[in-house]
């Protein structure tokens, strides 16, 4: 049943198409496409307008954690609502936002950490970035004003998160309003470690920070690296006294089977960006973390140009840190970082033994449960990954694509039952293209 076809679906599509604009999305075809349009959840399901329920196999955009309408985690922004829903952080405290900080204190590869909030991931890597120009600059240290980012990188759609970020998904518009970064290859060359060194050894002298995403560059349509290599590089970087601002917007919360990535990797960030998961996809939460020494280079007299002349309106919102201190307390009282590495484990075997070896698939990457299944269409423009995409979604399987990449992204709390489900709708999505081999009208939200 095509969802458009319900009256109610298409009336909402309608009025949404009238006045909403979505992001990365080509907003003439957005209706045509037959986009679900959500009116509630339950536990790992959305539910549209028309009834019709979705597996969000996506975790709505990899920030959903445990679940949609979580009762621990709506009583947690209820009580919240009783006190103070907001309340500015710009030279004055909140103590949800003071207690979420406790809590992730000994949490965070960070040493001494300092929480910085903000809203979104790419905020985060925003502050993050600025931060280190100023570190050098609070300490009289000149010509350090460059940043070293990998190919590949993806953090965000801020300016400064899209001049780390090594461009694509039709951003290239904005090359001159980018400013311009060193870029060592990514994870899918397998030297990357490599090339990272060696630009970290010729122009450390000129370098405030390097950004990584460790073990999972996401955007790149899952790419991965080996821990040892990341805890490599940062060494280097450290040896040379090059801040590294490490990206686990994405990996960070149980993605990759640990809390952080970093941990895996044996590396501390000087700099830390998380947000998506952080507050169990509830509410637009994210922090920019700094080590004590990054933190201790801003301290000096009142009003003095030592200090961080950077805010945000909602910093710290204490409705989306309350819910985000009670995720992080049902992240260990539910022990999901178990279930994480149980599901990956059950993924891993399934896409091994049924889809890497199909024709239709190039490869299959996954650490944890953040997986990409590259697709190989036999020629261009065929569009295999939204219209398998497609096919998910018809079969009740939320999925989107990285163009020909299938994301499958299940939440951290998935069972045994809804891997086997999302893998067996995957494959019959995949026969669909693999065995027409031409391009079909209608497609997935893509
Ligand atoms: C590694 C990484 N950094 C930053 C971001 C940007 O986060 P946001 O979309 O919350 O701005 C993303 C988003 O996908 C990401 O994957």
């Amino acid at each position: 049943m095509s969802v458009s076809a319900d009256p109610s679906s298409t009336s909402w599509i309608d009025r949404d198409a009238a006045v909403v604009w979505h992001g990365f999305t080509q907003m003439s075809a957005y209706a045509g496409n037959a986009p679900i349009i959500v009116d509630r959840a339950q536990g790992r399901e959305l539910i549209a307008v028309d009834g019709r329920r979705y597996l969000d196999a996506i975790s709505s955009l990899w920030v959903t954690t445990l679940g949609h309408h979580v009762p621990e985690l709506d009583a947690a922004v209820r009580d919240q609502l009783d006190k103070v829903a907001h309340s500015t952080m710009l030279g004055n405290g909140n103590t949800v936002t003071i207690e979420l900080a406790e809590a992730l204190a000994p949490r965070v590869p960070v040493d001494q950490p300092h929480f910085l909030f903000a809203s979104d991931g790419a905020a985060a890597v925003e502050q993050a970035l600025k931060i280190a120009f100023q570190f050098w600059s609070n300490q009289g240290v000149s010509g350090r004003t460059r940043y070293l980012a990998l190919g590949g990188a993806y953090h965000g759609d801020t300016i400064g998160a899209i001049s780390l970020g090594a461009g694509g998904f039709g951003t290239d518009v904005f090359d001159p309003l980018r400013f311009s970064a060193l870029r060592a290859p990514g994870y899918d060359d397998p030297a990357w470690a490599d090339g990272a060194v060696a630009l970290i050894e010729a122009h450390a002298h000129e370098l405030a920070a390097m950004v990584l995403e460790p073990l999972v560059q996401g955007a790149a349509g899952m790419q991965i690296t080996d821990p040892a290599s990341v805890g490599r590089v940062v060494e280097a970087a450290q040896r040379h006294d090059v801040l590294v601002i490490v990206d686990e917007v994405a990996t960070g919360f149980g993605r990759t089977g640990t809390l952080f990535a970093s941990e895996q990797c044996g590396i501390r960030g000087d700099l830390l960006c998380i947000g998506k998961g952080i507050s169990g996809g509830y509410l637009p939460l994210a922090a920019t973390v700094a080590s004590g020494r990054v933190f201790d280079a801003f301290l000096g007299p009142d009003l003095s140009e030592r200090t961080f002349y950077h805010g945000h309106s909602y910093s710290g919102n204490g409705l989306a840190c309350a819910v985000a201190l009670r995720h992080l307390e049902l992240v260990d009282e539910w022990d999901v970082l178990a279930n994480v590495r149980a599901r990956a484990a059950q993924l891993d075997a399934l896409l091994t033994e049924r889809v890497a070896a199909l024709a239709a698939v190039a490869a299959v990457r996954q650490r944890g449960l953040m997986t990409g299944v590259e697709l190989a269409p036999p020629a261009d423009g065929l569009r295999w990954g939204r219209r398998v995409c497609a096919g998910a979604v018809e079969r009740g399987v939320l999925l989107r694509p990285l163009g020909d990449v299938v994301v499958l992204m299940p939440m951290l709390t998935c069972t045994a039952e809804e891997i086997d489900r999302i893998v067996t709708v995957l494959i019959e999505a995949i026969d669909d293209v693999g065995t027409t081999g031409t391009d079909a009208p209608g497609g997935a939200p893509a």
